[in-house]
C-alpha cells in the first residue's frame, strides 16, 4: 500500500501534500515524508507515525515555501516504522528525493552491488535502493526523465516511483508497475497520487497511468512513455466523485473496497516468494532448517477472522508436511495448559498484530520454549516483534471492522508457510510445490472473476433483508469457509446465523430447517475422494425439509443443480485453495444485506477492529 502525492505549480507544495497525505493515509500510517525543492535545495521532513507528527515536526522545523514537492504516508513492509525508514528517500549526494509505493522483489541484490561500490545506506528499505541508483544515473549527466527509464527497467516486483531532481526543480517524474499511480490535471499545475482523492480538491481532470509507464508532470504539459521510451497512449477521464467517496476509490463502505482489492492484495502477498528456480523463499523466517526439520506438532492460535483462517490452513498444512496442526481460539490456548515444548511451532496469525489474546499466548508460548512465528498484516506490531519470526501478508490497511483482504491474505501467508515446512523437511517434491505455486498464482484472476460476476449475490441479499436467520454448511475447507460467512453476517448485519460441519447437521442442527430457512452450501470440486458426494447429499437432506438453498459450486458442476434454488458458480481450482475463491461472494453478501439494512458497515454496533484487551 503507502500513499504518495507529488506536485508542481503556484500553490504551496507543502499545504498541497500535507493535506493529500491526509486523504490517503488510509493507505498507510507508520510514517509520513514531505520533500520540497526551493532556492536551488532539496529539503526533507520525516516522522514516523500517523501525519499528525510530520505536523508537530514541520511546525517545529519549518520546511521552506516551494511550488514542487513529493509526499508519502507508508505502510511498512522492508523495515520497521521507523524516521529512518520513512519516505521520502535521498541519495547520497543529497541530489535526489524519491518515494515508493510497492515491494521492490529484487532490492537486495541492487542493494549489495552499490554497497560493494561504497555507497552507504541509511534505512532498511527496498525503496532506498532506487533513490541511490536515480542518484547514480544523474550523477552520469543524464536527465530524471532518462534516469527514471534506466531505474523502471533495473527493478522488479511492484512499484510506484515519484521523484525530484534538486537541479531540475521545474519537473517531478515518476513510474508505474503494479501499484496504482494517478495524474491530476490543473491549469498551470498538475497533481500525482496514488489515488484522485489526494487532488480532487483542486482538479477533477485526470488522467490513469497503465502499466509500466513513466509519465513527467511540468507545470503546463505532462507527458506519458512506457518504460520503452515509446510514445505511450494517455485515458484522461473526469472524476464525479465528491471528497469523502473519493477517499473510499469511489466505494460506499471501505470493507466493499477492500473486498474488490483482495485479488491485488493475493498477488502482493505472493510477490517476492517464489525464487528463480521456482521454488519458494521465506526470507523473513529466521527459525534454521534444522530447527523446522525437528518440529513435531504445530499449533495454530488466532482470534476471529484469523482464527478460521487458521481453521484452513490446518488442512494445508498436515495434507502438506505430515506434521500434526491444532489450531486454537487464543483466549482458550492460553487458560488450558496446553501442551507445548521447544519442538511446537505456534503460529499465531493477527491482522492488526495485536489483538491481546492473541499476543498473551505468543508470550505464554515462548515461555515453554516453542518457537514463534507471527503471521502479521501490519509491519512492527507487537506480535511480530514478540515473535522468532514473521511472515507479513501484504494486504495494506484494513480499515473495515469485518475482515476480508485481511483473511484471504492470511489464508495464502498460511498456505505459503505449509509450502515451505514441505520443501523444508522434504515431504513434497519441488515439482509437487511448483505445482500449487502455480495455482495459487492464478488465484488473483480467479477472485477478480468471482468479483466480476457477483451480481447474483447483491441480488439474493436485497431479496433476504428481512430473513431472521441464515445457516452455511460446509465440508473440509468449506467448513471454514461456511464460519466465516456466517460471521460476516453477524458482524455487520446483526443477523442470526451459523456455519456448520455439513456432515453435522443430522446430529442436531437439522432440527432448525423448516420451510424456507436461507442456507448456504459450499460444494468441494469433484476430486479422488467422497467428499463432493457427501455433501451433495446433505444438500438434499436440507432441501427436502424446505431450505431455501443457495449452492456456491465450481463452473461445470451440473449435479447440484437438482438441489439448487440458487447456484452461484466458482471458478475450477484445487480443493485446498478454493477458501480464496469460495469465501469471496460470502463477503459481499453480508456488505450488500448490511447496506440494505442501512446500517454502519464499516463500524459495526459493539466491535472494534482490534481488541487490545484480554
Ligand atoms: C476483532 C475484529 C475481527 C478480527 C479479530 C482478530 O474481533 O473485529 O475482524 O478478525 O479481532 O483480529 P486480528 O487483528 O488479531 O486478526
Amino acid at each position: 500500500m503507502c500513499g504518495i502525492v507529488g506536485y508542481l505549480g503556484p500553490r504551496s507544495a507543502q499545504s498541497v501534500v500535507i493535506e493529500g497525505l491526509r486523504r490517503l493515509e488510509y493507505r498507510g500510517y507508520d510514517s509520513a515524508g514531505i520533500a520540497v525543492l526551493s532556492d536551488g535545495e532539496l529539503a526533507t521532513r520525516k516522522k514516523a507515525g500517523k501525519i499528525a507528527n510530520l505536523d508537530a515536526e514541520l511546525l517545529s522545523n519549518p520546511i521552506p515555501e516551494a511550488g514542487i514537492g513529493i509526499g508519502h504516508t507508508r505502510w511498512a513492509t522492508h523495515g520497521g516504522p521507523t524516521d529512518q525508514n520513512a519516505h521520502p528517500h535521498v541519495s547520497a549526494d543529497g541530489r535526489v528525493a524519491l518515494v515508493h509505493n510497492g515491494i521492490i522483489e529484487n532490492f537486495a541484490q541492487l542493494r549489495q552491488k552499490l554497497e560493494a561500490r561504497g555507497m552507504e545506506f541509511t534505512s532498511e528499505t527496498d525503496s532506498e535502493v532506487a533513490a541511490q541508483l536515480l542518484g547514480v544515473e544523474l550523477a552520469k549527466g543524464v536527465g530524471l526523465v532518462e534516469g527514471m527509464h534506466t531505474v523502471a527497467n533495473t527493478l522488479n516486483g511492484a512499484f510506484t516511483l515519484v521523484a525530484v531532481d534538486r537541479d531540475d526543480p521545474d519537473r517531478v517524474v515518476a513510474a508505474r508497475r503494479n501499484s496504482p499511480l494517478v495524474v491530476g490535471v490543473g491549469e498551470g499545475e498538475n497533481f500525482l497520487a496514488s489515488d484522485v482523492a489526494a487532488f480532487i480538491e483542486f482538479t477533477r481532470e485526470a488522467i490513469e497511468l497503465g502499466q509500466d509507464q513513466i509519465v513527467e508532470i511540468t507545470r503546463d504539459a505532462v507527458v506519458v512513455t512506457t518504460f520503452d521510451g515509446a510514445e505511450a497512449e494517455v485515458r484522461p477521464y473526469h472524476v464525479d466523485w465528491d471528497l469523502a467517496a473519493a477517499e473510499k476509490g469511489g466505494y460506499d463502505w471501505f470493507m466493499r473496497k477492500e473486498i474488490y482489492e483482495q485479488p491485488q492484495a493475493i498477488a502482493d502477498t505472493l510477490l517476492g516468494r517464489i525464487a528463480p528456480d521456482g521454488s519458494l523463499q521465506l526470507d523473513e523466517i529466521h527459525i534454521t532448517d534444522n530447527e523446522l526439520r525437528r518440529v513435531t506438532k504445530i499449533v495454530i492460535v488466532a482470534c476471529g477472522t484469523a482464527f478460521y483462517a487458521g481453521m484452513v490452513a490446518k488442512y494445508a498444512i498436515e495434507h502438506w508436511t505430515r506434521i500434526a496442526c491444532e489450531v486454537e481460539i487464543a483466549s482458550e490456548f492460553r487458560y488450558r495448559d496446553p501442551i507445548i515444548d521447544p519442538n511446537t511451532l505456534v503460529v499465531t496469525i493477527s491482522q492488526s498484530g495485536e489483538t491481546a489474546d492473541t499476543l498473551m499466548a505468543v508470550r505464554h508460548a515462548r515461555e515453554q520454549h516453542a518457537k514463534v512465528i507471527a503471521i502479521c498484516n501490519t509491519n512492527g506490531a507487537t506480535i511480530p516483534r514478540e515473535s522468532d519470526a514473521v511472515i507479513y501478508t501484504h494486504a495494506g490497511p484494513e480499515i473495515g471492522v469485518a475482515s476480508t483482504k485481511g483473511f484471504l491474505t492470511q489464508v495464502v501467508a498460511c498456505y505459503l508457510l505449509g509450502l515451505y515446512l514441505a520443501q523444508v523437511r522434504g515431504t513434497k517434491f519441488g515439482e509437487e510445490i511448483r505445482e500449487v505455486m502455480h495455482e495459487l498464482q492464478t488465484m488473483p484472476e480467479k477472485v477478480q472473476r468471482v468479483l466480476d460476476d457477483i451480481q447474483p449475490m447483491l441480488d439474493l441479499a436485497q431479496e433476504f433483508s428481512e430473513r431472521p436467520s441464515v445457516l452455511f454448511i460446509g465440508r473440509h475447507v468449506g467448513f471454514p469457509v461456511a464460519l466465516e460467512g456466517a460471521l460476516k453476517l453477524k458482524e455487520i448485519s446483526y443477523l442470526h446465523a451459523e456455519g456448520f460441519p455439513a456432515g453435522e447437521l443430522k446430529h442436531g442442527a437439522i432440527a432448525l430447517v423448516e420451510p424456507g430457512l436461507p442456507i448456504f452450501v459450499v460444494v468441494p470440486p469433484k476430486g479422488r475422494d467422497q467428499l463432493h458426494d457427501k455433501v451433495i447429499s446433505n444438500i438434499q437432506e436440507v432441501r427436502a425439509r424446505g431450505a431455501y438453498t443457495i449452492v456456491l459450486a465450481e463452473d461445470d458442476d451440473l449435479e447440484v443443480e437438482p438441489y439448487s434454488d440458487v447456484v452461484f458458480r466458482l471458478p475450477k481450482v484445487p480443493t485446498l485453495l478454493q477458501p480464496l475463491v469460495a469465501t469471496v461472494p460470502l463477503q459481499m453478501f453480508a456488505c450488500e444485506l448490511a447496506t440494505q439494512k442501512g446500517y454502519d458497515v464499516d463500524q459495526p454496533r459493539n466491535l472494534a477492529k482490534s481488541v487490545t484487551v484480554e
